[in-house]
């Protein structure tokens, strides 16, 4: 009996160190530990022994199968630890790596800007937050006129300047307008000087308005347009437009001018564009077959003069449209907020 159990236990050992992974260690436990196995015949047979002899062989067996469970807990975690081998297929091809791309505001700027500069504008940068005189008074806005209502604006707290007021954060672009003619220097500029129109500005920045819905976010942007010569008329304003709505939306897109008011404008237009889904005949969308671009004009004289322009020498159209709506109108999005909450399923689209 003594010998046997030295045997199975020799026999064990053998096999376990022979295997060579998991699946076959946890057979090789089965036939050793299982049912039919000698270690589990040899416990049975302890009972037909004399009784004297019996704690003895208990024992031993016992024994035994601790130090086999042992050995088995060794190599397992031995077997464990060891990584398979890695096998590298030259053949297979390489794993991409996810390219980003423009958001879609960014997209869109860059064609505007393309667009325009084809046109002979050049890009220009103005303040974020400005003065008061810059993004109203001086376009004709004075103090407390209730046409500034219509700009919903966010005023900084910071004490009020004697000569340009109080600091806003600009609610539309046009505080670039008499920017850009100081810019360009007159004979009649504060400190003079020698240059002067003409101006073909397009300004691009951020806006903000206290508004939120489908089609307003505080935060959005404009691109302003503003062209100053001795002799420009409304059919250059039309002209324009049709050449970016064209290139923007598509041949089949026309522009149109409706009567409106702007203070800094004389005469002031919407400019609307003939919606994308019914190309002007009207549909659920639109209702009247058109969609508003945004303001245009031709530039009021007395924002000529507040930049030290002639108005008797010089005159010239602007407009202010958002770049928002604009790709709205173009990818017929229901709500603008959905290019600001940075979803990626939605941006990822574009
Ligand atoms: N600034 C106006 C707005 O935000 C849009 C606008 C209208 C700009 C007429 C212009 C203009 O330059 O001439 O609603």
């Amino acid at each position: 009996m003594e010998h046997l159990i030295k045997n199975t236990k020799r026999q064990s050992e053998t096999k376990i160190k022979s295997t060579r992974n998991l699946k076959d260690l946890e057979k090789v436990y089965i036939e050793i530990f299982g049912k039919d196995s000698l270690l589990t015949n040899l416990t049975k047979n302890i009972a037909n022994l004399p009784k004297r002899k019996r704690p003895k062989h208990g024992q031993l067996i016992n024994i035994t199968k601790k130090e086999i469970e042992s050995l088995f807990e060794k190599k397992r975690n031995s077997l464990k630890i060891q990584k398979p081998k890695a096998i590298i297929d030259i053949t297979r091809p390489g794993q991409k790596q996810p390219i980003g791309h423009f958001h879609l505001v960014s997209q869109a700027i860059e064609e505007i800007v393309a667009i325009f500069s084809k046109l002979g504008f050049s890009l220009q940068s103005y303040p974020e937050v400005d003065w008061d005189w810059y993004a109203f008074e001086s376009l004709n806005m004075p103090k407390n006129h209730p046409a500034r209502d219509d700009w919903e604006t966010f005023f900084v707290k910071t004490p009020p300047d004697p000569k340009y007021g109080q600091q806003v954060l600009t609610p539309h672009t046009s505080n670039g307008q008499v920017r850009e003619m100081e810019r360009v220097k007159t004979p009649a500029s504060p400190r003079g000087g020698q240059g002067g129109p003409p101006i073909r500005m397009l300004n691009i920045a951020r806006c903000y308005r206290r508004q939120i819905d489908v089609s307003h976010t505080p935060m959005f942007h404009q691109f302003e347009g503003l062209l100053i010569d001795k002799k420009v008329s409304i059919s250059d304003l039309k002209g324009t437009f049709d050449y970016f709505t064209t290139r923007f939306f598509g041949p089949q897109r026309v522009t149109r001018l409706r009567p409106h008011h702007f203070r800094f404008t004389e005469p002031s237009f919407e400019v609307d564009v003939t919606c994308g889904v019914c190309l002007g005949r009207g549909c659920r969308i639109c209702k009247s077959g058109w969609l508003e671009l945004g303001g245009a004009g031709m530039v009021h004289p007395k924002v000529l003069k507040n930049g030290h322009i002639d108005p008797k020498e010089f005159m010239g159209f602007a407009f202010g449209w958002g770049i928002e709506r604009t790709i709205a109108m173009k990818t017929d999005l229901p709500d603008i907020r959905l290019l600001y909450q940075n979803d990626i399923r939605f941006l990822e689209q574009f």
